[in-house]
């Protein structure tokens, strides 16, 4: 009897496991966009690892996009003309096979063509380039510790420098920023900014996240240092010589061994997520 029951309770806990593990679930298309396809594209948020889907549903047969969906390499190998295009254009990334029943592509290709409803907080932040100068000076100041992260995590400056932001001050123990905005192009640098997917920095940020506000503003602020390239051509002279200094120190030498370093880890966890 004692025996039976315990049976009993085994069999509704593997059944409760189950249900929890989603193979009951219905199909959430916001859900599975955000895990599965977010990482390489926005949905009006401009390219990305792949292209903008903003428009896809017009631009492309639904037949095609049902196929190329859920095996796109299968499709360009085949030679069909469009996708061995996009293929070229794309350089060459290969987008993965998804497993999906025909009901399941069409509610995504749905919300595809809604706009990404629901999906906006998740991937289509603002692009930096319409960063007002505020946001952009708060930036700075976040970077550089003037101004305190709201969680409580370590101004960026201790460990990075970026443009004129540190070519004395910054710690040289994360890699220069300077280029991080062209590295990781806009939506990348969000995402990462967010999910602080870097092995060094994820222990420093465990339970201190920065703000999505934190995440634009420092974003903005990287665009800045990115268009003006590491002299800080023009508006930073003083810095040129402070920096001049800095090589003289040999800090330089410093700074070359993490760039190279950052060329290797350079997009770690874009693209190939699960
Ligand atoms: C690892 C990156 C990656 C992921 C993840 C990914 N894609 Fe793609 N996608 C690409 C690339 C790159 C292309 C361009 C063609 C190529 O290189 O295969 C592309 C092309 C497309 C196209 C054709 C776009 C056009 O302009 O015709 C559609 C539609 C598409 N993807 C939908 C999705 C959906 C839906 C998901 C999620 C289920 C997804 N992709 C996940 C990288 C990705
Ligand atoms: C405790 C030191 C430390 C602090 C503080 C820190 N970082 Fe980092 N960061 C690193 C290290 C080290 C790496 C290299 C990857 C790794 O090993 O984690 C890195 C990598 C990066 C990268 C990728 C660079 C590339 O070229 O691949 C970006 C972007 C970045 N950090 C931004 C920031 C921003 C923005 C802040 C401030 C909010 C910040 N980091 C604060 C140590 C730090």
């Amino acid at each position: 009897m004692a025996v039976g029951q315990d049976m009993k309770n085994r069999l509704s806990l593997v059944l409760a496991l189950m249900l929890l593990c989603g193979g009951v679930q219905a199909f959430d298309p916001v859900e599975y966009f955000d895990k599965k396809c977010s990482s390489c594209h926005t949905i009006g948020g401009g390219d990305d690892v792949g292209p903008d889907l903003k428009g896809v549903t017009e631009r492309r047969d639904q037949k095609w996009m049902m196929r190329f969906i859920r095996e796109s390499q299968t499709v360009i190998n085949a030679g069909d003309p469009i996708a061995v295009e996009l293929f070229n254009k794309y350089r060459k990334k290969k987008m993965p096979d998804q497993d999906l029943s025909d009901e399941d592509v069409l509610a995504l290709l749905d919300f595809i063509k809604s706009g990404g409803q629901g999906l906006e907080k998740a991937i289509a932040s603002k692009s930096a380039l319409e960063a007002t100068g505020d946001e952009i000076h708060r930036g700075g100041q976040l970077f550089s510790g003037e101004v305190a992260l709201a969680a409580g995590g370590p101004a960026c400056i201790q460990c990075h420098s970026a443009g004129s932001a540190g070519p004395l001050g910054g710690g040289t123990l994360g890699p220069d920023l300077t280029q991080s905005y062209s590295n990781y192009n806009d939506q990348g640098l969000s995402k990462v900014l967010t999910k602080i997917a870097f092995p060094v920095m994820d222990q420093v940020y465990a339970g201190k996240a920065l703000t999505e506000a934190e995440v634009y503003q420092l974003k903005s602020f990287l665009l800045k240092m990115d268009r003006e390239g590491p002299a800080g051509k023009g508006a930073q002279k003083k810095f040129v010589f402070l920096g001049l200094i800095g090589l003289f120190l040999g800090f330089g030498a410093i700074d070359l061994s993490w760039r190279n370093r950052r060329r290797k880890s350079s997009r770690p966890t874009i693209g190939e997520s699960e």
